[in-house]
This record gives C-alpha cells, structure tokens and sequence, in this order.
C-alpha cells in the first residue's frame, strides 16, 4: 500500500501589498498518488502558480504569509516531510530532484547565453556525482528521450536556435534530468499552437508511463486537461470549487463556474449557432473578495443567501470523491446542468435555482472570511 506522494493540506498564501492582503491561496488541499496525473484548472489570478511556486519554497519572502502543510514522500523510509516548513538548503535539494517544474515560458529558464546541452549538464552535475563525461552523454539522452531530433548536433546549440515547441521540449528536459518523482508543469503549452500543444502533452504523457511520475498541471485551459490529468481541480479565487476524476468532471460537472469553462471549449457536436461564451464578468481581486460565495457576483444562479453564505467544499451525493463548493441543491445543479449541456442557456435555465435551500452545513456556519462588498 503506497499513500500519496504529496498531500496539500489546507494550504494558505497571502501577500502584503501597499494596496492590502492579496489572499492568493485560501484553504488549498489536493493529494497526487505516484504516477497519477492532477490538473488544476482555472482564470488567469486564481492562485495556481503561487500554489505551486509554494511547493518548491519559490514564494518565501518577508512579504509572504504562508501556512498549512505540503507532505512529501520522497523517501518511503523517510516518511513524509513537510515543505512549508522546511529550511531552505533542504528544499534546494528536493528542488529540481526529487520535484521538477516546468514554465509557461521557456526563455525564462533557459539563459540565452550558454549552449542547451551545458545547461542540462549543469542540471545533471547539480544533483549527481557524474564526470563531466557523463553528465553530457546524459544531455544527449535527454534530448532524444523528448524527441528532439539529432540530439548529438542540438546539444551544441543555443536556446534561440530552436523553435518555441523545441524550447519546451529542452525544458522538459531539463525538467526530468533527474528523474523526478512529481513534474508541475505551469501552463505548459500555454505558448504553443495547438498541434505543437498536442505533441508535447503526448510527450508528458509518454515520458509518465515511462518514468512513473506524478505530474501536476496547471492551466487555464480546460481542453489541456482533458488530454492528460486524471483527476481536476478547479480553482477559483484561491481555493477549490470542484473537484473529481477528470472523466466526472466533463461528464456531470457541478460548479456554475465549470460549468462556464466546459461551455467555453469548442466541441465539434455543439448544437448549431450554439456561441461560445467566456464567463462574463471579471476574476475577482484577491484583495477585496466578494463576500458569501465568491463567484456570486458572477453566477447566473445566484441567490439572495449566496451573498452572505460561503459554500465549504462538499461530497457530491451518491457521486463518491466529487466534491463541490456550491449552495445549490444537488437535484438543482443536475437540471441544470442537463439543460446547458442540452444548448439551453443559463438566462432560461436560471428560475430552476429560485428556491434552492442550502445545505443545513452551509446555513449553520457561514464562513466569516469574506471581507468584500456584496454586489
Ligand atoms: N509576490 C507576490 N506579491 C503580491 N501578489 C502576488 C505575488 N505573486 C502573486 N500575486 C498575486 O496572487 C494572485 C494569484 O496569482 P497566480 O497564482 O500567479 O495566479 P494564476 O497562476 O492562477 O494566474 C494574483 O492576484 C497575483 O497578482
Ligand atoms: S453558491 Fe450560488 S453564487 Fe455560488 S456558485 Fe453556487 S449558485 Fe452560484
Ligand atoms: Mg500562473
């Protein structure tokens, strides 16, 4: 029996700014099994980065308030450590080891100036007693494992000398010198066109079966993940709205703001003249966060409660492991669901949320954390 490889729990992040407390990550908890893939999906300022950057120490500063745990099992003998905690030389060792990472953009990891192949090295060196000899037989290896075609010529090259894929597919690279245990990939693709996209989410998606790795990934992108992760979180306003096993969340979601994700994919079956339409209204400030449930200024089924309660994640009845951060009643979201998915939209499908109770949890203990002004 192996437990998770990393198990946040109830992670908090917040920033001090002259304008106020940016509370980017609010109450975060997700576990990730060996060689299981996470997705974390949502808007641009939901928190994903500085939840992860977290992970690997990246947001430590005078400015950063940060709590919670981060348990990491590098080491079934060791047991799990916690990475909020511990100190900083400790944390560069699992940093790049242990836990990789992997950017949106590559030129910001790369230096322009040194040679790919010596970059790798260095990563390699960084972490392992290996002659300089080795350390670039293994930069080759690594080229071609993340297909980059005549690796023994590329090796000499210099980051402006490949295209954008190519540059991801080094970082990546880089990314897995060590073989790491758990790879974040941070918008991976975010940059690339969508074939070149396609190509490297097969690339990870190869190089897991191969390595046994445990990915985290992070984008805005909805379609992205349905390509690889197994199971999604969806983020909004810091914390976690819903979450389930990826083939549950496409196939009966339960957040109104998934909701607004999943109809702003393109779907070849789309029922004709049906638009795409991006969730109205703005993300958010993480400064002054609407009060009761956050999405409400948003959310075409709000309702009078919703202003002042704020919704706890919750199990979704008869669905085990799918939660929800939603006042809805279950039967509610079910119609409604069924009737956007049916080309409805949400302006005749709103008067099935009139009326809706909210659970008897969420009545008695509406979280005091909100601090905004209710629209
Ligand atoms: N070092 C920092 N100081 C102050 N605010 C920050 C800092 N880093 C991130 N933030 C803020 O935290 C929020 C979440 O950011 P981020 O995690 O990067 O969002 P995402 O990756 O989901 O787009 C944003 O409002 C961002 O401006
Ligand atoms: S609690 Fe209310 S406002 Fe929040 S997502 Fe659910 S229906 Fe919308
Ligand atoms: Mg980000």
């Amino acid at each position: 029996m192996s437990g998770p490889l990393i198990s946040v729990e109830d992670l908090k992040v917040s920033f001090d700014t002259d304008d106020g407390v940016v509370h980017a990550v609010d109450g975060l908890s997700y576990q990730v099994a060996p060689g299981r893939t996470l997705g974390i999906v949502g808007e641009s300022g939901s928190g994903k980065s500085v939840s992860s950057l977290t992970m690997l120490g990246l947001t430590r500063s005078p400015h950063a308030t940060i709590s919670g745990k981060i348990m990491f099992a590098a080491d079934p003998e060791r047991g799990p450590e916690d990475l909020v905690s511990m100190n900083d030389d400790k944390l560069r060792r699992i940093r790049g080891n242990d836990i990789a990472m992997i950017f949106q953009d590559p030129l910001s990891s790369l230096h322009p100036f040194y040679k790919v192949g010596n970059q790798l090295m260095e990563t390699v060196l960084a972490h392992r007693n290996v002659s300089k000899r080795e350390a670039r037989d293994r930069a080759i290896e690594l080229l071609g494992l993340v297909g980059i075609p005549d690796p023994q010529r590329r090796v000499d090259q210099y980051p402006h000398e490949f295209s954008g894929g190519m540059r991801q597919r080094v970082m990546i690279a880089m990314a897995l010198a060590n073989e790491p245990k758990l790879l974040i990939a941070d918008e991976p693709t975010t940059a690339l066109d969508v074939t070149v996209q396609a190509q490297i989410l097969a690339l990870l998606e190869g190089l897991q079966d191969r390595l046994g790795m445990a990915i985290v990934i992070i984008t805005h992108d909805l379609a992205v993940v349905a390509e690889i992760a197994d199971e999604i979180a969806v983020m909004y306003a810091g914390r976690i709205v819903e979450r389930a096993e990826a083939n549950k969340v496409f196939a009966s979601p339960q957040h109104p703001y998934t909701w607004g994700l999943l109809k702003s994919i393109p779907r070849l079956d789309s029922p004709r003249g049906e638009e795409l339409v991006p969730i109205a209204g703005r993300p958010p400030s993480l400064i002054n966060r609407p009060t009761g449930c956050h999405f409400h200024p948003r959310c075409p089924y709000v309702q009078e409660d919703h202003k002042r309660l704020d919704p706890r994640l919750e199990a979704v009845p008869g669905d085990p492991g799918h939660e929800v951060a939603c006042l809805l009643e279950a039967d509610v979201r079910a119609r409604i669901w069924a009737g956007l998915a049916s080309g409805q939209s949400p302006g005749e499908l709103r008067p099935l949320a009139a009326g809706s109770r909210p659970s008897a949890a969420a009545r008695a203990a509406p979280y005091p954390q909100s601090e905004g002004l209710s629209s």
